[in-house]
């Protein structure tokens, strides 16, 4: 997927086999005696051993191996993460001495007690606990002292020091994304203290955090108090695990794995439960939280919230107890076969090109077409296709709204609504949140299935469909069943 960097890490394992072969050689000649002999010269491509050393720690940072006497289960874990690799990295371009490249690739450049070189501070190369967690020497010398315990913070600013600017723009990217921060209708109803349990585990990262990957108990005024800004959104270690390799990725780059905290599940049964249209664990990553919550169409006070794409993609709606029939069959996406799922269009990435292109990293989390080119031949072929169900898609969902409002205009419906007390404020076909009658029998009360099912699909649509792409067939047909359920519906009697 990213060339460039596909070509180093293709590049590391020659390397290091070919670095093998020649110490055996010289070994085996006589010619290598650690006391006498110098190590080989690290300046090439091909990177000899440079001497090694801790002559130069002060004790501020103490270096990962330091911590793993008491840590040892995260130290095993983060071994295997490109991060522990991250000087050899460029060692192998042989830019491992390059001051303009050491701030990111190990601990403490630059700051006193830090990152040297190898011969003095060996011991804080690469990329380590203390980057993330701070200088943990005092930490390490004085276990007992709670002040002196690194703090969790589970911020993206923690990894935004680094995964920044135009090769690897992935903070700044992140930063325009909705990701970044809490809905702005939230953020008064956590900081009163309400709201964060049935919520958070959608919006607050503070909550996702605690409540899910830690399984803690979280109280609703958890965040009572706090500003927006103070509050964590959906932050980089929601998704992405910032000790361990998971293998998660089924198409990742060569040695890469990109630490994501779920699986990719390539299919799941569609459902009409709507427990288990709701069950996280059917879902892969992004459908954690872009899953369908706890409406059905006899509900009255509420359209469905926005977040039902998953179950789109998997061509599933919830139904209530009450009445199993199902109201359009299920049907998966045409687009269950990207390779990656959601990501495959809405974390494409493409790499830097000196003086042609900054990196794409992909975390604005928008639609990328280049993400449809392996499939449709071309960006151009892709946009054409998006923007002709667009348009069908529009006028789809204007038939339904239509038929919809040719209800709502016949004399009985008239009749009944221009009597409500209070009079709605919007067509009254609707649901009550969106200026539909009141919530009561002689309001959402009198309302015909065929319109309560018409209504919950249009909406339905316009949530989850991004604009029908997420699974045409389906949509498309969902808009036409919806057309025909308002159309025959009866008067209110
Ligand atoms: C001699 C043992 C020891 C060493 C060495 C040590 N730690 Fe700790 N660390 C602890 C103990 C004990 C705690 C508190 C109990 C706990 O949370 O696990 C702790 C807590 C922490 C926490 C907070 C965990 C939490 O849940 O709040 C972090 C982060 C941490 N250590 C990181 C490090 C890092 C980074 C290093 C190396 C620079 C390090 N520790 C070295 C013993 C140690
Ligand atoms: C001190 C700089 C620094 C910090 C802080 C940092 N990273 Fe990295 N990260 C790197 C470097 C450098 C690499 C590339 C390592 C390599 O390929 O040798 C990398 C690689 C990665 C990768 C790719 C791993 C793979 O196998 O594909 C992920 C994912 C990642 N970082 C996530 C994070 C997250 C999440 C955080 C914050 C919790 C974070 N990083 C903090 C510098 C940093
Ligand atoms: C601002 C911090 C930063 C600086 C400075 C920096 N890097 Fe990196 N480097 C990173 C991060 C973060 C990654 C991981 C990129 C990813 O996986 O998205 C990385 C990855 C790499 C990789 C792995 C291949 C790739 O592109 O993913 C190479 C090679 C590399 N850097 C070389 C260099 C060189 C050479 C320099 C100095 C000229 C340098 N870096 C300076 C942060 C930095
Ligand atoms: C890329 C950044 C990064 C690196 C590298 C890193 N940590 Fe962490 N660590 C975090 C973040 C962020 C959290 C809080 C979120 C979480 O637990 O996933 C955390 C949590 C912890 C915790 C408490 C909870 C837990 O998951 O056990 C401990 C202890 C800890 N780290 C120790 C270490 C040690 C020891 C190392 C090095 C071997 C290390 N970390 C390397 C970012 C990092
Ligand atoms: C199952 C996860 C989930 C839960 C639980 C959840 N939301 Fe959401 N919500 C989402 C997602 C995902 C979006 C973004 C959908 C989009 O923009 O397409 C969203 C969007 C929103 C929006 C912005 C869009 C709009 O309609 O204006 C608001 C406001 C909102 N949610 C409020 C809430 C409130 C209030 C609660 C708790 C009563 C809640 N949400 C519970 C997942 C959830
Ligand atoms: C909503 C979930 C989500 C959030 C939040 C997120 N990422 Fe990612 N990230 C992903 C996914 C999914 C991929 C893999 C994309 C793919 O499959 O190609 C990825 C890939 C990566 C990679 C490896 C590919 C690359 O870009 O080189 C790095 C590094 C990374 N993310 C860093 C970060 C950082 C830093 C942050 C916070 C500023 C962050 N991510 C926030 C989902 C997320
Ligand atoms: C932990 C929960 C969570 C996860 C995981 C998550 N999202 Fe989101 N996402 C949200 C919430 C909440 C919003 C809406 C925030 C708002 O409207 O204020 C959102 C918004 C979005 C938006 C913007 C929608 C709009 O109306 O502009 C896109 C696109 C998106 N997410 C895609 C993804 C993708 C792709 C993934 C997986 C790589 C993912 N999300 C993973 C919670 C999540
Ligand atoms: C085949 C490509 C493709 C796949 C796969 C895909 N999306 Fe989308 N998504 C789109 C397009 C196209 C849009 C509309 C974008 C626009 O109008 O700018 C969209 C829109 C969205 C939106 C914005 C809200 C909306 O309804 O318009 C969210 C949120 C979203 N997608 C989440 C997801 C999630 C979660 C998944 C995985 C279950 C996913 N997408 C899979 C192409 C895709
Ligand atoms: C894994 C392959 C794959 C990827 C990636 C992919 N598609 Fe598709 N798409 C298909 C297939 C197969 C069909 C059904 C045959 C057709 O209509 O071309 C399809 C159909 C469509 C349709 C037409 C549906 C209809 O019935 O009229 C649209 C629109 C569409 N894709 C848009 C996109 C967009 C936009 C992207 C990228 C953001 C994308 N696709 C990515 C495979 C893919």
């Amino acid at each position: 997927m990213a060339p460039h960097a596909t070509h180093f890490y293709r590049h590391r394992p020659f390397s290091l086999m070919a670095m093998a072969l020649l110490v055996g050689t010289l070994a085996m000649a006589g010619m290598l005696c650690p006391s006498t002999t110098p190590p080989p010269d690290d300046g090439g491509d091909n990177g000899g051993t440079p001497p090694t050393g801790d002559s130069g720690l002060t004790g501020k940072y103490v270096g990962a191996a330091r911590c793993s006497q008491c840590h040892s289960g995260v130290h095993t874990d983060w071994l295997g993460t490109l991060h522990s690799k991250a000087l050899e990295t460029l060692e192998e371009i042989g830019q491992g001495t390059n001051s303009a490249c050491l701030g990111c690739h190990t601990v403490g450049f630059g700051d006193t007690g830090g990152f040297v070189d190898r011969a003095t501070t060996n011991s804080l190369a690469g990329v380590q606990c203390e980057n993330c967690h701070g200088a943990g020497g005092d930490h390490a010398s004085n276990v007992n002292d709670e002040a002196l315990r690194p703090k969790l913070n589970i911020s993206a600013d923690v990894c935004g020091k680094c995964h920044t600017g135009e090769h690897h723009p992935n903070f700044e990217d992140w930063q325009t994304s909705k990701h970044a921060a809490v809905n702005a209708e939230l953020v008064p109803r956590f900081a009163n203290g309400t709201s964060l349990n049935s919520c958070g585990k959608c919006h607050s990262g503070d909550y996702y955090y605690r409540a899910i990957i830690k399984g803690e108990t979280v109280p609703d005024n958890a965040l009572a108090g706090l500003t927006g800004d103070q509050m964590a959104g959906i932050t980089c270690v929601i998704c992405h695990n910032p000790h361990a390799r998971t293998g998660n990725v089924p198409t990742a780059d060569d040695g890469r794995d990109y630490q994501l905290r779920h699986p990719l599940v390539k299919y799941t049964t569609p459902t009409t439960d709507l427990t288990m249209a709701q069950d996280p664990s059917r879902f892969n990553l992004c459908g954690q939280c872009h899953h369908t919550r706890d409406r059905v169409w006899t509900d009255s006070s509420r359209e469905p919230h926005p977040s039902d794409q998953v179950n789109v993609f998997f061509g599933e709606m919830p139904l209530p107890a009450s009445n199993l029939e199902p109201i359009v069959p299920s049907r998966p996406s045409v687009h269950l076969n990207t390779a990656e799922q959601c990501s495959t269009c809405h974390v494409y990435r493409r790499p830097f090109v000196e003086g042609i292109a900054p990196a794409v990293s992909g975390h604005s989390f928008e639609v990328h077409m280049g993400g449809c080119v392996p499939c449709h031949g071309s960006e151009e072929n892709a946009q054409a296709k998006l923007t002709g169900i667009t348009v069908e898609f529009d006028f789809r969902s204007h038939l339904v709204e239509v038929a919809l409002d040719a209800w709502a205009a016949r004399p009985a419906q008239v009749t009944w609504c221009t009597g409500l007390n209070p009079a709605p404020t919007g067509p009254c076909w609707e649901f009550t949140s969106e200026g539909g009658p009141a919530n009561n029998a002689g309001g959402q009360g009198k309302i015909p299935d065929g319109i309560k099912k018409a209504r919950y699909i249009l909406y339905y649509f316009k949530d989850g469909g991004g604009g029908g792409v997420h699974n045409p067939d389906y949509m498309r047909e969902a808009l036409i069943l919806a057309e025909q359920y308002a159309n025959e519906a009866p008067d209110v009697q």
